[in-house]
């Protein structure tokens, strides 16, 4: 039986957003994310891919209870953190971190970086103030740069040393659970690959879970185990890696992995992959018969082979 590290159940988030002024001001309701449900096995690479505004984010954030949901359930080895407060939330939080896209803003400019790296250390209360500048030096060396680092300032990195500082900082805890937010979006693309190495390295290393929030279906391809597609707050499609790449199934699935060659930062807001009408007219439809379900003319997720979720209709 496989370990799970972090499960999320039918989570949702909705926003109200206050159209206009006056008294009474129309308010949008946004499904920014509805019914998302995943599981991430321990010591697995999950990929969480989909177009921008699709939900990633919020549901990692979520995940990590530093966004409230607005329903559903947040597991993490297999106990149930959603109704937590602060105090009983804290033993979790050791155990999950985050890496950003942009983690020079999380860095404060005034820490030296044996500082910033040792903080979650002295904010948990582990070890002497010694200890811990001693284990932030090893991380150092560790995420690749040297001890002298220690004594440097955020400012005087690069982007690709600021997010080797992001990541020993996340990971001086030994969490169980890492989510990685685009990660690797701002850098050039050979620091890239050096990070996405250095990542592989520390997950083989520490048995770490991570949920891989990526446009980069090329680097998603190479470092994760199974992908979940998102569109519209939902996902449309879960398989391991070599199924999505080899076998998609869903038509969104399609015109993402089409779209490749498009998928860098600069053009990806510009960039639609498909309408919704193409998307209905596409949703693909499997016999009841086949998959041994009853019927359902309302699209939703069913098995079409292990480990191969997809959303569908099913015909009679
Ligand atoms: N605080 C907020 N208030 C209102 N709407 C929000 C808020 N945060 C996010 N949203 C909306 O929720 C939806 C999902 O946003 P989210 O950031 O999760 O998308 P994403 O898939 O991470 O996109 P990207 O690839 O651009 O990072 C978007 O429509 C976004 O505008
Ligand atoms: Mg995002």
């Amino acid at each position: 039986m496989m370990q799970t590290a972090l499960e999320l159940r039918n989570l949702s988030k909705t926003y109200h957003i206050r159209a206009g002024g006056g008294l009474f001001p129309a308010v949008n309701t946004l499904h920014a994310v509805r019914g998302v449900s995943l599981i991430l096995p321990r010591n697995k690479i999950l990929g969480l891919v989909g177009e921008s505004g699709s939900g990633k984010s919020t549901t990692g954030l979520m995940a990590l209870r530093l966004l409230e949901p607005t329903g559903g359930q947040i597991l993490v080895g297999g106990a149930d953190i959603t109704g937590l407060d602060h105090k009983a939330l804290k033993p979790f939080r050791r155990k999950m971190q985050v890496v950003f896209q942009d983690s020079y803003s999380a860095l404060d400019p005034m820490m030296t970086l044996a500082q910033i790296v040792a903080e979650p250390l002295h904010i948990h209360g582990l070890g002497s103030a010694r200890e811990q500048t001693d284990q932030a030096l090893d991380w150092l060396v560790r995420v690749g740069l040297d001890r002298s680092y220690g004594s440097r300032y955020p400012h005087e990195l690069s982007g690709g040393q600021r997010q080797r500082v992001a990541i020993a900082r996340a990971l001086i805890l030994r969490p169980d659970v890492l989510v990685a937010d685009e990660p690797t979006s701002a850098l050039d693309v050979s620091v890239k690959a050096q990070i996405i190495n250095l990542l592989q390295d520390l997950q083989a290393e520490m048995g770490l879970s991570i949920l891989f929030i990526s446009h980069d279906l090329s680097v998603v391809r190479s470092l994760t185990d199974s992908v979940a597609v998102m569109l519209a707050g939902r996902i449309v499609e879960q398989a391991p890696t070599e199924a999505i790449f080899a076998d998609p199934q869903h038509i969104y699935t399609r015109s993402l992995l089409d779209a490749i060659p498009a998928l860098n930062p600069k053009d990806r807001q510009r960039r639609s992959f498909i309408s919704p009408a193409q998307i209905e007219a596409g949703t693909p439809r499997y016999s009841a018969a086949a998959l041994g379900i009853p019927p359902s003319d309302v699209p939703g997720l069913v098995q079409v082979s292990p480990d191969h979720l997809v959303e569908a209709v099913v015909t009679p």
